[in-house]
């Protein structure tokens, strides 16, 4: 006799009772984009609904995500100034060290996640340190702690390396233990992936690499075994959270991290897929709403704990609805 599986579809509270993924806002976190200036709250026109902040407007999106019930927020600085080896970024007084300290000053709780890379403030806008026309990997190690050293300073509560340098964890995990940092954690972007869909945050964080592309450092999305490869580089040198990006068109690469590891997986849908269905959406093609919800919960029902989202806010408004 066939089985009657639509029993337990009959009615709504037996739906909910049976439902095995569950949203919630403590799972999301949402990035920011800080900028130098005054007074800006500049919307992103590849983002729609996402701007950029200068430090005396921060607090109006940061009071924004305490609102809507966010636990987390991750900053990306956009410096006035680049060069050659990124000063910027290292500098103990740049845009998004300034940013930890205010975001720290709006609230006490709030947890604050930067990442640390090179492109944004390097003018090859290259992730890592150039010799010749190629990323120097071991050159780049010393600046990338260098930089993790003046967030954890800044009052970083957890530092997001997205360089996709070799050894990288371990350099971040070796300079913060050495300077009173031991109880910093970190989240690799191990199985970061050369994607098309980073598209939009490279026009928001003015970021693209001005010749060749990323292949070098960042992975094929042609590879699954390779991303194993990555995870487990970064957990043996000490990441505490693993991370898969971009997310929607990864969703086995996530499932195949939470099969094989148990350490907490991050999986960051990004400013393409974002683009996506925000466009989608305008046009009416879509229900913006009901795609996105569902999206984010294929990321959580592969396997991701945390998810990085842009529609961060919007999620935690629908969940409440
Ligand atoms: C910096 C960085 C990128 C993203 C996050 N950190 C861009 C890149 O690698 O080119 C992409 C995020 C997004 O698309 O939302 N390396």
């Amino acid at each position: 006799m066939f089985k009657r599986n639509r029993r337990l579809r009959e009615t709504r509270n037996i739906r909910d009772l049976v439902r095995e993924t569950v949203l919630t806002s403590a799972d999301f976190i949402f990035p920011i984009f800080v900028v130098e200036g005054e007074n800006i709250k500049e919307e992103i026109s590849s983002m729609p609904g996402n701007y950029h902040f200068s430090l005396d407007r921060l607090h109006e999106v940061i009071e924004e995500v305490i609102q809507v019930g966010l636990r987390g927020v991750m900053l990306f600085g956009l410096p006035d100034h680049k060069d050659e080896v990124g000063c910027g970024a290292y500098d103990k007084n740049g845009i998004v060290q300034r940013a930890v300290k205010k975001t720290r000053e709006l609230s006490k709780e709030l947890l604050i996640i930067t990442d640390v890379c090179m492109c944004q403030y390097t003018s090859h806008g290259h992730c890592g340190i150039m010799e010749g026309s190629k990323v120097d990997n071991d050159k780049s190690l010393k600046y990338i702690a260098d930089i993790a050293l003046s967030h954890a300073e800044s009052g970083s509560d957890m530092i997001a390396p997205s360089d996709m340098m070799d050894g990288h964890v371990e350099a971040i995990r070796t300079i913060l233990d050495e300077n009173g940092f031991k109880h910093i954690s970190i989240m690799g972007y191990s199985a970061k992936y050369s994607s098309a869909f980073y598209g939009p945050f490279r026009e928001a964080a003015n970021s693209a690499p001005q010749s060749g592309d990323r292949k070098t450092y960042q992975m094929d999305p042609a590879n699954i075994r390779e991303a194993m490869r990555e995870i487990e580089c970064d957990i043996e040198e000490g990441a505490d959270i693993i991370m898969v990006k971009p997310a929607l068109s990864y969703l086995d690469v996530i499932r195949w991290a939470r099969d094989r590891y148990d350490v907490p997986i991050a999986a960051y849908s990004v400013s393409g897929e974002f683009a996506m269905v925000k466009s989608a959406g305008k046009l009416g093609l879509i229900d913006e709403k009901a795609v996105a919800m569902e999206m984010h919960m294929s990321m959580k029902r592969a396997g991701a704990d945390i998810i990085i989202t842009y529609y961060a806010l919007d999620l935690c408004r629908w969940l409440r609805e």
